[in-house]
């Protein structure tokens, strides 16, 4: 099935425990890349994309996500007042249309093809992206735009796919390659977390989808599966099972795992020095730090 995509799935209901204690009470997708939430980065790559309808899956302790879109009146007025247009500009481009997002509660983190399930009713029968806020991809053209022009010629299931090394593919679902078109792969499986000698490529997946509906009919029947979450990495499998398309797209870009500790201050660095005006200063920070490192080891 091809068509346009304008709806995406943004879910943000796990606990975060890897963040803990900062995630008692900041929802990790409120965390910030320099001065922008991760969640921001997200909306951003999604509009590019062409999305117009954004569907968030929350859970208790994520109001300050909620209050992040509306609109700060006090605030634009103080602004406007003072002459800071260029600060109030950038807010301003923040803004979300009213009635552009939607929020659905997932009641219990049960993993997140039940996170995505939570959301069907209101995605109903056309294809739909799913982004996750804490894969962060730094690209020319954005990845979920990139995904949306391939999809068009594909149509079916898609996936966002890197490269990792073997010895880390037993943390993501990897793919099991049918056809290498180069950046469009066909998939003939999919495994989510396979122990090491099992994993089927080093092809992973991460964080963007575009998703046929039938994916949500094939959650309302998905048990249990990696970790005791219901998967869905297991739902996509089923499409391959029953003959249907999946492909992995190679997208261009440098993803960065901000659900991770590590992943997420790589981010920052990169982000601080991408920034024309930190550039200078936080670069030479960081070469000093560099050579100190070099002097004590
Ligand atoms: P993660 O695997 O990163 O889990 O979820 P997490 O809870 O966010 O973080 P840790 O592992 O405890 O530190 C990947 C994405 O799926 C969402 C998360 O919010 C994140 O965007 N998710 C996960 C849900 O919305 N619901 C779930 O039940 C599980």
């Amino acid at each position: 099935m091809t068509g346009k995509v304008t709806k995406a799935v943004f879910p943000v209901a796990g606990m975060g425990t890897r963040f803990l204690p900062a995630t008692k009470s900041i929802p990790k997708e409120i965390m910030t890349l320099v001065d922008r939430p991760l969640i921001q980065y997200a909306i951003d790559e999604a509009r590019a994309a062409g999305i117009t309808e954004f569907i968030f899956v929350t859970s208790r302790g994520k109001a300050a996500l909620e209050d992040y879109f509306d609109h700060a009146p006090e605030l634009e007025s103080t602004l406007q007042r003072k002459g800071k247009t260029d600060i109030l500009d950038m807010l301003q481009n923040t803004n979300m249309e009213s009635g552009a997002i939607a929020y659905v509660r997932q009641y219990m983190a049960l993993g997140l093809g039940h996170a995505v399930w939570c959301a069907r009713r209101l995605i109903g029968d056309e294809p739909f992206a799913v982004i996750l806020p804490d894969d962060v991809i730094a690209a020319d053209t954005p990845c979920l735009q990139q995904m949306v022009e391939a999809h068009a010629e594909t149509g079916g299931c898609m996936v966002a796919a890197m490269e990792v090394p073997a010895d880390k593919a037993s943390a993501y679902g990897v793919l099991d390659i049918k056809d290498d078109m180069g950046s469009i792969v066909g998939v003939k499986g999919m495994v989510e977390k396979p122990k090491r000698e099992e994993a089927p490529s080093n092809l992973a997946v991460i964080g963007r989808y575009i998703l046929t509906p039938n994916v949500l009919k094939n959650l309302n029947t998905i048990k249990e599966g990696a970790g005791g979450e219901i998967q869905l990495t297991d739902a996509i499998a089923q499409e391959i099972a029953e003959d249907r398309d999946v492909y992995g797209y190679r997208f261009r870009g440098q993803r960065y795992d901000c659900g991770s500790k590590a992943g997420y201050l790589q981010a920052t660095v990169a982000f601080g020095l991408s920034r024309p005006e930190l550039r200078d200063e936080f670069g030479s920070y960081l070469d000093e730090m560099a050579s100190l490192r070099n002097a004590a080891e």
